[in-house]
């Protein structure tokens, strides 16, 4: 690493980080998201293959459900701790326990702000409630987590008293809140400071991202020597969420070469599986799990990224369970349209390609995306490949619809076979979606990863694109797309170009 050693000696870094995964009660905290306890069981078990230390399952007072999904989660016997979160209140903490976690996460706020509007309780009264609370947890047989609600807007004298207060009571590790993302990282690293040596204990943070800043002030607080950081999946949480788990892991593996227990080839996985089931979807800029975090489009880019991935890439994308991404667009040069030509088993010269090149960037100028599909049939108009040569292509579909569902009937062509199939379902995208399985299951066996539909955007020419992640035949993920106006429509073509991906893979032809 070019800085590392301009820093050796200004940092207190601990060997090891414990990440407190907290998606499933501060995530699940973001506003419009519930999840069931079968939603929660699932992630629990990803996020377990993840590696993570403790998963901090739910907040048991809040409902039945929520009881029942910790409860649940801690019948799984999973590797990581399972934890819980409660008030300072016996009840709480009595519910807590009983679900039959090994960590009860307690938590009182410090700030004189919440003290006073919220608690209506003198900070004395606090000290006595913290006391308390973290001695009957203690008595209960667990494991005590403690957190000073809002502890970065907390005057430092008195949340250095409440935090020593808590670690004299019992409690087994501290944790610090920036409760509304008020910290900035110097802040952080002298109350981690400070927290250490006055308590003692392990120290966590756990960092909301109001300012943008939780992943900067949780890495600050890891230099100043906390051990345990609390983050979710995809930064999910309540407003603008809290730390990121997956920028911290990898900025703590590759940054700061700091270990934690977290298998990094499943972040992807467990980004995707968030994203599906809390419907927080994932920007497409968002690091290391966004979209384009490993695409490229420019051709300046492209160029250095097919000479040397490290060009433009600060880490592999395997190393996160992800793929390298070539996209054709206004800035594209002719190394990507090349590339991208070869993926399709299109081996065009240079001057057809570059014709295609013109094409993409006439499109990109008219502010249109060009995707992957939309390229391969420029390619295809240009090379004067006539479209019946397809390995896979849809011949018709028919639906019909009323208020009871909807009747697809599908014709597709699979090589020289036609292929028909009809399927009556809810809608008619499900019914067309199940006829085309129908239509291939003789031909292949398509497992259906992820479909992501976007048609809320209106403009006259294109108003519904998809995304789907397939395989076929158990080969490697491969993700289709299709752009047009109707969704079923869209749905069936994204799943064709994605089969048609994997058919050229299996045929070997022009790929990388
Ligand atoms: O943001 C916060 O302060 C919390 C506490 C319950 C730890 O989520
Ligand atoms: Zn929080």
């Amino acid at each position: 690493m070019a800085w590392r050693n301009l820093l050796s000696g200004e940092y207190n870094l601990p060997e090891r980080v414990s990440i407190f995964d907290t998606t499933l009660r501060d995530g699940e905290q973001t506003p419009g998201v519930a999840l069931t306890p079968e939603e929660k069981v699932e992630i629990a078990i990803q996020l377990d293959k993840l590696g993570v230390d403790i998963i901090e399952a739910g907040f048991p007072i809040t409902s039945k459900g929520e009881q029942k999904a910790v409860s649940d989660i801690c019948k799984l016997g999973l590797s990581a701790k399972i934890c819980a979160l409660a008030r300072c209140e016996k009840n709480d903490i009595d519910v807590a326990v009983d679900t039959g976690v090994d960590w009860v996460h307690v938590f009182l706020a410090t700030s004189d702000i919440h003290l006073k509007y919220k608690l209506r309780m003198t900070r004395e009264q606090a000290l006595t409630k913290i006391a308390e609370a973290v001695e009957y947890a203690k008595s209960r047989g667990v494991v005590v987590h403690y957190s000073a609600e809002d502890a970065t807007r907390t005057e430092h004298d008195f949340l250095m008293k409440a935090l020593k207060v808590a670690a004299d009571a019992g409690a087994d590790s501290i944790d610090i809140p920036d409760t509304v993302g008020f910290a900035i990282p110097m802040v952080i690293r002298k109350i981690v400071s400070s927290a250490k040596a006055v308590t003692g204990k392990p120290i966590a943070v756990h960092c909301h991202d109001d300012m943008g800043l939780a992943v900067a002030n949780s890495l600050s607080a890891v230099e100043a020597g906390a051990e345990i950081i609390h983050a979710t999946v995809n930064g999910i949480g309540e407003r603008a969420g809290n730390a990121s788990l997956e920028e911290i892991v990898v900025a703590l593996h590759t940054l700061y070469g700091v270990k934690t227990n977290i298998n990094l080839q499943e972040i992807y996985k467990t980004s995707k599986l968030v994203a599906k089931l809390t419907g927080v979807w994932i920007p497409k800029n968002k690091a290391i799990v966004g979209e384009n975090a490993f695409a490229h489009e420019s051709g300046i880019h492209v160029h250095g990224v097919l000479g040397s991935p490290e060009t433009y890439e600060p880490i592999m994308p395997e190393t996160v369970g992800r793929k390298r991404k070539i996209v054709a667009g206004k800035h594209s040069g002719i190394h990507g349209i090349d590339f991208m030509l070869k993926e399709y088993g299109l081996d065009m010269d240079r001057a057809k390609a570059k014709e295609v090149l013109e094409r993409v960037k006439t499109l990109g100028d008219m502010g249109m995306r060009v995707s992957d599909t939309k390229l391969k049939a420029i390619a295809e108009e240009i090379a004067g490949k006539p479209r019946d040569d397809r390995l896979i292509s849809l011949k018709g579909l028919d639906i019909t619809s009323n208020m009871n569902g909807a009747m697809a009937r599908i014709s597709l062509k699979i090589g020289d076979d036609i292929v028909m199939a009809e399927s009556f379902d809810k809608s008619p995208v499900a019914a067309s979606l199940s006829a085309l399985l129908n239509a291939l299951s003789s031909k292949m066996n398509v497992k259906l990863i992820d479909f992501k539909i976007d048609a809320t955007s209106y403009s006259p020419d294109l108003t519904c694109e998809a995304e789907v992640v397939l395989t076929v035949n158990d080969s490697q993920e491969l993700v289709g797309e299709a752009v047009g106006h109707d969704p079923a429509f869209v749905v069936v073509n994204a799943i064709i170009s994605g089969i048609e991906k994997a058919m050229l893979h299996a045929a070997g032809e022009g790929m990388v």
